[in-house]
């Protein structure tokens, strides 16, 4: 949450400032600001997106600067709450992402000896303590000013006079991008793609002090090592390539995405990480942790791996687990994460290693927190995912499960081959799928005017229901439950009727009967519904109002092929909608506090 970057170089600060600060809005929208040494401090700000602020301002001249893009956690989006903060003299500027959890204890301290502080937010707290201990010393300064903090943080500060900006994290995640005489600090790698593939990632608890023809990296005041590394990832990978949104553009990646990750996984020629679980793998079993959308991923990989490796799976959310009694699992976990930074799966992680658990994590971005403090990380390759709506990171995240689970198979070895097969016949299937997008637009624009639906499903595609209805209260505001469909009856029958639609995933497994039973008492209670039917299904036709036919594929797999349609589905009735697709509103990407 909160997109933070600084600039400092031969070049004209803002432009770069606003760019960089463009291709963070996905970590929030709701205002934005930055700050530029011209002399003294500049500071712009105000409650609006980016494209605005840079239409409102005139050129400035300082060749540094930071900037702030802001989901809120303290105070409304407001111009005053927008970040950046400065102290009392308007000679140093601060931007943050994270959370002060002693502010009103650090607030009134500071008021009390005189400080004006004019926000509702905790992070207005650090640039006066910067005041405070600033005896000549901006390094000294901020070093004492953090101690005093409890919580979390990225921070860039930028003073008048000082040719260097300071950053430090702690929790949040925070990277130098190293250029030709000129540096870059961001929360995150698209910020600075077009400008450099050299980074650093820096650690928690490192303070780096940056100018144009430097990056020194200090812990405890004595200077670290860290080495820089490349990108993997290029600028169009990171741009809408012509289409409309980030969020469709992303969806079509998918048979390259299915294709990048697999390629990576069959290359390396052994198992993604060891499944094998020290004693008795069959009584212990594996957890799961994770939040959102990467959350219905775990649930996909509970099916998987008991159906393919025979162990209970217990899936839990990252933000529950933190807060259950239950001792940490004593062996293997796995956490799925795309961002690598979701506040609640680090402290999960933390807590899992704390009681001696082997944490593999799964993660879309190389050097993100989790994937330095897991055990073991797989590496998923959606490329940046943009739109704040997860797709591809999810279809990425499957394959990441498969490939895990398939070498530890109690499969015969035949039905195995066959497996292995078809994985990597899914970029297919899924280009199937997105061959039949106008159908699906069709479909979308059935049921756009409604505000109530449920997605049901059974079985494997119980959370593809789950994930169908996030994927379009998310990005088009509609009120959608996910369902296990056979629990329907158990209550929200009560809410069917003909302003209730259900979409209904339907798959050719074990659970094929009971939900066409199903299907028939929906439609006995005027409910309009919208199926999903694999090719050849001649039922599904003679039940449902209209349906979605989607390519055959070993019921294992189905959630992929399902999935991708529930992403359309929802995008199209959004589009609809004529909603802000790509940034839904009071979303981030990445959700850094708890
Ligand atoms: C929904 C969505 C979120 C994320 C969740 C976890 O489309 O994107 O629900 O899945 O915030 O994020 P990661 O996977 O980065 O931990």
């Amino acid at each position: 949450m909160c997109g933070i970057v600084g600039y400092i170089g031969e070049k004209k600060a803002h432009p770069i400032l606003l760019n960089s600060l463009g291709k963070l809005e996905y970590r929030g929208y709701d205002s934005c600001g930055i700050a530029v040494a011209a002399g003294g401090i500049k500071v712009y700000k105000d409650a609006v997106r980016v494209k605005a602020l840079q239409k409102a301002l005139s050129p400035i001249d300082g060749t540094t600067g930071i900037g702030h893009t802001r989901w809120a956690t303290h105070g409304e989006p407001s111009r005053v709450n927008a970040h950046p903060h400065c102290d009392c003299t308007g000679r140093i500027a601060v931007v943050h992402n994270g959370v002060i959890n002693n502010y009103h204890t650090l607030r009134e301290q500071l008021t009390g000896e005189g400080h004006i502080l004019s926000s509702h937010t905790d992070t207005e707290v650090i640039p006066h303590l910067i005041e405070k201990y600033y005896e000549g010393d901006l390094e000294k300064a901020v070093e004492l000013a953090l101690r005093d903090i409890e919580g979390s943080y990225a921070i860039i500060v930028l003073m008048a006079d000082e040719y260097k900006l300071v950053a430090a994290r702690k929790d949040s995640p925070l990277i130098i991008g190293v250029g030709d005489r000129e540096n870059f600090i961001a929360s995150d790698v698209p910020a600075i793609l077009d400008y450099t593939s050299r980074v650093i990632y820096l650690e928690d608890g490192d303070m780096a002090v940056v100018t144009a023809g430097k990056v020194e990296v200090k812990r405890d005041g004595a200077q670290v090592a860290r080495k820089e590394d490349k990108i993997l990832w290029n600028v169009e990978d990171a741009q809408k390539a012509g289409y409309e949104h980030f969020m469709l553009k992303e969806i079509h990646e998918q048979p390259k995405v299915i294709r990048d990750t697999l390629t990576e996984y069959i290359a390396a020629a052994e198992p993604a990480a060891d499944l094998a679980v020290a004693g008795d793998m069959s009584l212990e079993g594996i957890l799961i942790l994770a939040c959102g959308t990467s959350y219905h991923a775990a649930l996909i990989g509970k099916y998987i791996i008991e159906e393919l490796i025979k162990i209970p799976v217990r899936v839990e959310f990252a933000s529950e687990y933190n807060y259950s009694g239950l001792a940490p699992a004593r062996n293997k976990a796995i956490v799925i994460t795309q961002s690598g930074e979701t506040a609640d799966v680090l402290r999960a992680i933390k807590r899992l290693k704390e009681g001696g658990c082997q944490v593999i994590a799964i993660t879309n971005v190389v050097g993100s927190t989790a994937s330095r403090i897991a055990d073991r990380t797989v590496y998923t390759r959606a490329g940046p995912e943009i739109s704040v709506a997860a797709t591809k990171s999810f279809v990425a995240q499957l394959m990441a499960l498969y490939w895990l689970a398939l070498p530890y198979s109690r499969v015969d070895i035949r039905k195995l081959d066959d497996l292995i097969m078809e994985l990597r016949q899914l970029p297919i299937k899924v280009q199937q799928v997105l061959d039949n997008e106008m159908a699906i637009l069709e479909c979308a624009r059935q049921i756009s005017d409604f505000e109530n639906m449920f997605y049901i499903g059974r079985g494997i595609n119980y959370p593809v229901a789950l994930e169908g209805a996030l994927k379009l209260k998310e990005i088009s505001y509609i009120h959608a439950e996910g369902y296990a469909a056979g629990e329907l009856k158990h209550g929200p029958f009560a809410l069917l009727g003909s302003r209730t639609p259900v979409v209904a995933v339907v798959a050719q497994d074990n659970t094929y009967e009971a939900i066409v039973t199903g299907i028939k008492e929906i439609k006995a209670r005027q409910s309009p519904v919208l199926a999903l039917a694999g090719e050849g299904d001649e039922t599904i036709g003679g039940l449902a109002d209209s349906v979605i036919t989607v390519p055959q594929v070993d019921p294992i797999f189905s959630p992929v092929v399902n999935a991708v349609v529930l992403q359309l589905l929802a995008y199209y009735v959004a589009r609809q909608r004529g909603c802000p697709i790509d940034f839904p509103r009071n979303l981030a990407k990445s959700v850094t506090v708890e």
